[in-house]
Formats: structure tokens, C-alpha cells, sequence
């Protein structure tokens, strides 16, 4: 496994990282129709691969209006978020990413942990219009997404849902 990326890592470098990470996962989950074992495999791969990512991992929409954990890595995270609460019921309710500088200034914010500065969570939708999951990302390090990693996490939501566009729900 590669060594995580230091956090302030150049643009360059961190695309060079991204790139070698989604062929990785794109490798991994070739012909795997198992949706835990992807979304496992997703926040192994993206968590070890960047030394600012602290909590990686996924809440599954269960129903259209609650959120369960799902497959992470890092310190324990909340269990149940109703898509009225917090960043990641926000990126649920708005099917839209949520980056988010400073937590301390996004009203409602969950606290799982109080070390967590700075996220992005974006919602993984099918083609044809199913919320299957969040991914949600936590650094310690305020501001530690930029538009490089929307675009990539994006891409990586995107193949994924895609892989598994015949579900209704996470
Ligand atoms: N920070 C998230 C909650 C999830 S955890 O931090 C793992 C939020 O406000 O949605």
C-alpha cells in the first residue's frame, strides 16, 4: 500500500495520488456486484491514500429521510443521521457535495469527533435518480478540500454509483 500523501501536498502531486487511487479502486472493483464490499473498499483505499483524510467513510440512505453508517475507517462515527441534520443529511436532503472550511461555522454540524476541522460529503446518485449513500470525508486540518478533491470524490461517487445503478436504496 502506498504511503499517505502529507497534507499540503502540491496540486500536482495530489492529482498524480487521485489518479493512482481510482485506477486502484476501479481495479479492485471490477466485477464485484457486492455493494458493502465496494463501499468498504472505497474508504480503505481513499482513507490510507491521503495523510489529511482522518475519517473516510460512508452513511447509507436507508429511506428518504434517514441515513445509517455504513463501511468507514478512523475513530467511531455516529451511527443514525436523519437527512435533516448535520453536513451529511444536508448533502442527502440537497443531493449536492457539502465542502465546508470550517465546520464550527455550518449550523447543525455533527460532532462525532472534536478534532474534526474542516469536510466534504457528497452523495452518491444513481442514474436514474436514487440516493444510494453519502461519502464523507473529515480532516483535523481546517480547509483541507479543495475543488481538486469535489472533482475527484465526485468521480469516484459517480463509478460507483453507477456500478450499482439497479438499487433503490444503501
Ligand atoms: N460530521 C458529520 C457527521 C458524521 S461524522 O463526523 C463521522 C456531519 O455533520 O454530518
Amino acid at each position: 500500500m502506498l504511503q499517505p500523501l502529507p497534507h499540503g501536498a502540491s496540486p500536482a502531486d495530489r492529482q498524480e495520488r487521485y489518479d493512482e487511487i481510482r485506477a486502484s479502486i476501479r481495479g479492485l472493483l471490477d466485477g464485484e456486484d457486492d455493494w458493502v464490499a465496494a463501499m468498504a473498499t472505497i474508504a480503505c483505499e481513499l482513507h490510507h491514500a491521503f495523510e489529511a483524510f482522518h475519517w473516510t467513510g460512508f452513511y447509507r440512505a436507508v429511506s428518504d429521510a434517514l441515513l445509517v453508517v455504513g463501511p468507514y475507517q478512523g475513530g467511531h462515527g455516529c451511527l443514525r443521521i436523519p437527512f435533516e441534520h448535520g453536513v451529511c443529511g444536508a448533502a442527502a436532503r440537497t443531493r449536492s457535495t457539502q465542502r465546508v472550511a470550517d465546520v464550527e461555522s455550518f449550523p447543525g454540524h455533527i460532532a462525532c469527533s472534536s478534532s474534526t476541522r474542516s469536510e466534504i460529503v457528497l452523495p452518491v446518485v444513481t442514474p436514474s435518480g436514487a440516493l444510494l449513500a453519502v461519502l464523507d470525508v473529515d480532516s483535523d486540518h481546517p480547509a483541507a478540500f479543495d475543488a481538486l478533491d469535489q472533482r475527484e470524490l465526485e468521480g469516484v461517487c459517480s463509478d460507483l454509483a453507477q456500478q450499482f445503478a439497479g438499487r433503490v436504496y444503501g
